[in-house]
């Protein structure tokens, strides 16, 4: 973390999170909390609320959460710094200038010349297309049906004939030539020297998830090759990890997104009210984009092109999905070639519809797979059952698999019980994954995740539960945190982040001079760490109305941590083999005289009701 945790702590405390949360999501007061629609999944009735007390917010149906910063990296994508300075300028706060070391320095003082020089080119191709010089370009948008504000959203451009025009503007705004080199805007050759890459292109801006141009697409306007032209990729453009489009599709509300292969696709889909619609950038889909896509949905319809390069590009890319852990279905565009043409020749309406009806990604296997065999073939047929059979064996859910297997037995009018019996076969001889995956790219680890071995054990996480509501319950009332402070200590949590937020906790609480969850939240780095630490300032305590009960419910816990922490120290011993040293004997032996004290202690709990 690059800033102090003094500073950190300053910059939180100065902004409510309800009105950060409450700038972007409709909020309203229910009981101690504010509720509104979640932006991070798309649901019906609010399940998403925000803390004022405890500075955090939190999702009871997708489990997003955190604390202000969480909230806008999440939401605008950004990094915990430029989250931090977004909160500290609401705040009137002046951050310290950071210890960045020289070489960082230089390179983001790289970066924003980078993307100066992109932005710059953006609205020089923006205002030519807009100008007399940009008429054959407006003509052939026009001619491709994009209103005016399509064509603003989406920042459409146009380079004229002349050649060296960009260059020329972009020296005149004082940028050097090695940076308009860089900057991928430009080409040089020793006849002409420094000249603009585009010329004669309609020009669509690429740009970051945060809105930034970070590169250019330019397309030819009739049918001379290559027919688009982009930038290569430069210090700022990363063409694997950044998708068309995303700046616009990341604020849908759709369950789902929508991958397309086109820049145009994206286009037209948005004109039509598909705004969750994303390409890849002139490259094939990237295990890195499916990462990105991760972050907004578990679900990707793939749009892409009807004809074989289409479906292999398809087959490709469900792998890296899979693999990411997205489920992938494909949306049929038969008879068209791509969903431009689609919407242009059936209207959205119809394109819904196809959305609704989007295949589930393994029947799609199965069919395309199908058409390399002749079912007529008995020989053939039988190959293709085979294949059916090894496809099946690679789902590990048992009871998925048999779905699949009843649904597949019935669509291609295979014996269930002898589908069920081969099946059986290719999963015992464990070739079977192999077989399929080495005919489908980089689909090799497709079955990983599932089989990861699991090292934690159900106890745990009871015991999880546990330290995750103790937790919850000290935010909510610090004032039990005088009675089991001598019974519990963070070193008895979980290791990893249960006890460091349990020690963050702890520290707070000592002081006594306030701090708040938040402020916990703030020592990780990470969104998901900082998610994983609000859920656990985040559960219901219902249920405990009477005060026998939360005494009891309060007893129970500490005990459970408690004993858990023993079973866990007694195993490190056995593990370790050695004698245990008379130190860790005392532990061992004060560790159970502190339970057995905990077992008839009677807390003196204050009165207010705990929890949400
Ligand atoms: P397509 O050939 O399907 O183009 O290429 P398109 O998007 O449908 O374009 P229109 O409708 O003919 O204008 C799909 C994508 O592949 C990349 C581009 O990103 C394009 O959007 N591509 C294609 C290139 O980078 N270079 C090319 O020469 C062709
Ligand atoms: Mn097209």
């Amino acid at each position: 973390m690059y800033y102090p945790d003094e500073k950190v702590e300053e910059v939180l405390r100065a902004n409510n999170i309800v009105d950060v949360v409450g700038s972007y999501v409709h909020l309203q007061k229910k009981g101690a909390n504010y509720f509104g629609l979640c932006p991070f999944h798309n649901e019906k009735t609010p399940s998403f609320s925000v803390s004022e007390t405890k500075q955090i917010f939190y999702c009871f149906g997708c489990g997003a959460g955190g604390n202000a910063a969480t909230f806008l990296m999440k939401y605008e994508n950004f990094s915990f710094q430029e989250a931090l300075e977004t909160l500290a300028d609401r705040a009137g706060i002046a951050l310290p200038k950071m210890n960045y070391s020289e070489e960082i320095k230089r390179r983001e003082e790289k970066r924003k010349l980078l993307k100066a020089v992109n932005k710059e080119t953006a609205v020089y191709y923006y205002r030519l297309l807009r100008s007399p010089k940009g008429r054959n370009g407006l003509r052939y948008f026009a001619d491709r049906k994009l209103t005016a504000g399509t064509m603003r959203d989406f920042g459409l451009g146009y380079a004229d004939g002349a050649s060296d025009s960009l260059v020329a503007h972009l020296r005149g705004c004082g940028y050097s030539d090695d940076v308009i080199l860089e900057a991928g805007v430009a080409v040089f050759d020793e006849k002409r020297g420094l000249h603009d890459k585009f010329w004669n292109r309609v020009i669509f801006p690429i740009m970051d998830v945060r809105g930034q141009v970070i590169g250019f697409g330019g397309r030819v306007l009739g049918d001379a090759k290559p027919k688009y032209l982009n930038s290569p990729e430069t210090e700022i453009f990363d063409k694997s990890r950044n998708l068309y489009g995303l700046h616009i599709a990341k604020r849908s509300r759709a369950p789902y997104k929508i991958l397309c292969e086109g820049y145009m696709d994206v286009i037209a889909m948005h004109q039509a009210g598909f705004h969750e619609a994303v390409a890849s950038l002139g490259t094939s889909f990237t295990e890195g984009q499916a990462a990105i896509l991760k972050r907004y949905t578990g679900t990707v319809l793939l749009a892409y092109d009807s004809d074989g390069a289409g479906v292999r590009a398809a087959l490709r890319s469900i792998g890296i999905l899979k693999k990411a852990g997205i489920e992938a279905k494909v949306i049929d565009l038969t008879p068209q070639k791509d969903p431009d043409e689609f919407i242009k020749a059936n209207g959205p309406e119809e394109f819904r519809k196809r959305i609704a009806n989007a295949e589930n990604s393994f029947f799609y296997e199965l069919r395309m797979t199908g058409r390399d065999y002749s079912m007529e073939d008995p020989a053939q047929r039988t190959q293709f059952h085979h294949q059916i059979a090894i496809k099946l064996c690679g789902i590990e859910d048992e009871i998925e698999r048999e779905n699949y297997l009843r649904e597949a037995a019935r669509r291609y009018f295979v014996d269930e019980g002898s589908l069920r019996r081969l099946t059986a076969s290719y999963g015992r001889s464990g070739t079977a994954q192999k077989v399929w995956e080495s005919g489908g790219d980089t689909n090799r680890d497709a079955a990983e995740p599932a089989k990861r071995s699991r090292t934690r054990t159900a106890a745990d996480a009871r015991t999880e539960r546990d330290e995750r509501f103790l937790l919850t319950w000290l935010t909510d009332q610090p004032e039990i945190f005088d009675l089991i402070s001598p019974h519990l200590r963070p070193e008895h949590f979980h290791e990893g982040i249960y006890r460091q937020v349990a020690e963050g906790c702890w520290k707070i609480l000592e002081k006594k001079e306030g701090g708040n969850p938040a402020g916990v939240i703030a020592m990780f780095e990470t969104g998901e760490e900082q998610q994983e630490a609000a859920a656990m300032f985040s559960n219901r305590l219902k249920g405990l109305k009477s005060a026998q009960d939360r005494e009891k419910a309060l007893r129970d816990i500490l005990i459970s941590i408690r004993r858990s922490a023993a079973a866990r120290e007694r195993k490190m011993i056995e593990n370790s083999g050695q004698e245990p040293s008379p130190e860790i004997l005392r532990k061992l032996i004060d560790d159970k005289r502190e339970l057995q004290e905990l077992q008839n202690i009677r807390f003196r709990l204050p009165d207010a009701e705990g929890g949400q």
